[in-house]
């Protein structure tokens, strides 16, 4: 047996027949199973696709490269959770093209912060980080105020996301524009935006400048839906992430 390895480990061009073929049964064993399934992500109650003004916000949030110091992703770690919350599930970010999971956390993580702080909140921490917390590194975002959010290609944007799989409808990308302005006035009728989107949906002048739709809107719009669609409530936190006790 060990002479005929001999032959193998001195002949390269047949060791690397070899490895191709051993390979290539375990490439197949673990990709092929995949495409027989219709989803590798379990479905999980509540997650829903962005409202097109969440979208403008995360449109946002990429441009300034807010996951090059934030992540979006909680391990199921202890002290993670401790601190962040219940652990990201594969679900809660299904509908993010690109994924902003990040790999960096100069800043904490951001996958839960929706609800954590109010909309004042934000928008006085983007424009001076150090007004609210006086060690921040973070860089000052104030010109979001003045920019106006693009709202004229969002219902493409609904569409490069359908065909990449999101569940937008008709309806939905006909309605988009209206939908975002809906969305950051607060004050008009919600009721067209909650049926397509879902009761949760946080409808309100977000940035404090009520007769104007700045990126502050969109972006503070994006943070505070973040994490939040999922009821965690009756979570167990002995829980085994495997969900066996
Ligand atoms: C240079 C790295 C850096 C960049 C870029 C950055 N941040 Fe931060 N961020 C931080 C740090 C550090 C903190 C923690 C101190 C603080 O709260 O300001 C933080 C805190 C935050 C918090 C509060 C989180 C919490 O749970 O307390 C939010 C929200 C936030 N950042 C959003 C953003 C957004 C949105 C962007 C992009 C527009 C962004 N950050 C870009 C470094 C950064």
């Amino acid at each position: 047996m060990l002479d005929q390895h001999q032959k193998i480990e001195r002949n390269s061009i047949l060791l690397l027949i070899f490895c191709i073929i051993v390979v290539s049964i375990g490439g197949m064993v673990e990709i092929l199973p995949l495409f027989r399934l219709e989803t590798t992500i379990e479905p999980v109650k509540g997650v829903r696709p962005y409202t097109p003004l969440e979208l403008v916000g995360q449109n946002i949030y990429i441009r300034e490269g807010c996951s090059l110091c934030h992540s979006q992703q909680i391990r199921s770690l202890r002290d993670e959770v401790a601190r962040y919350g219940h652990y990201s599930l594969a679900a809660e970010s299904m509908y993010d093209h690109p994924f902003l999971w990040g790999s960096k956390r100069i800043g904490p993580d951001l996958a839960r912060v929706g609800g954590k702080y109010s909309d004042e909140w934000h928008v006085a921490h983007l424009i001076d980080p150090r007004s609210v917390v006086p060690e921040s590194v973070m860089p000052t975002y104030g010109f979001l105020m003045n920019q106006g959010a693009d709202l004229n290609h969002i219902p493409d944007h609904l569409r490069a996301l359908r065909a990449t799989g999101v569940p937008y409808t008709d309806d939905m990308i006909e309605n988009a524009y209206n939908d975002a302005i809906t969305q950051a006035s607060g004050n008009t009728d919600t009721s067209g935006l909650r049926k397509r989107y879902g009761d949760k949906v946080i409808a309100r002048d977000f940035d404090g400048q009520p007769n104007f739709i700045s990126e502050m809107d969109a972006l503070v719009a994006y943070l505070q839906k973040l994490g939040t669609d999922v009821d965690f409530r009756d979570y167990d936190p002995d829980m085994d992430p495997r969900g066996k006790k």
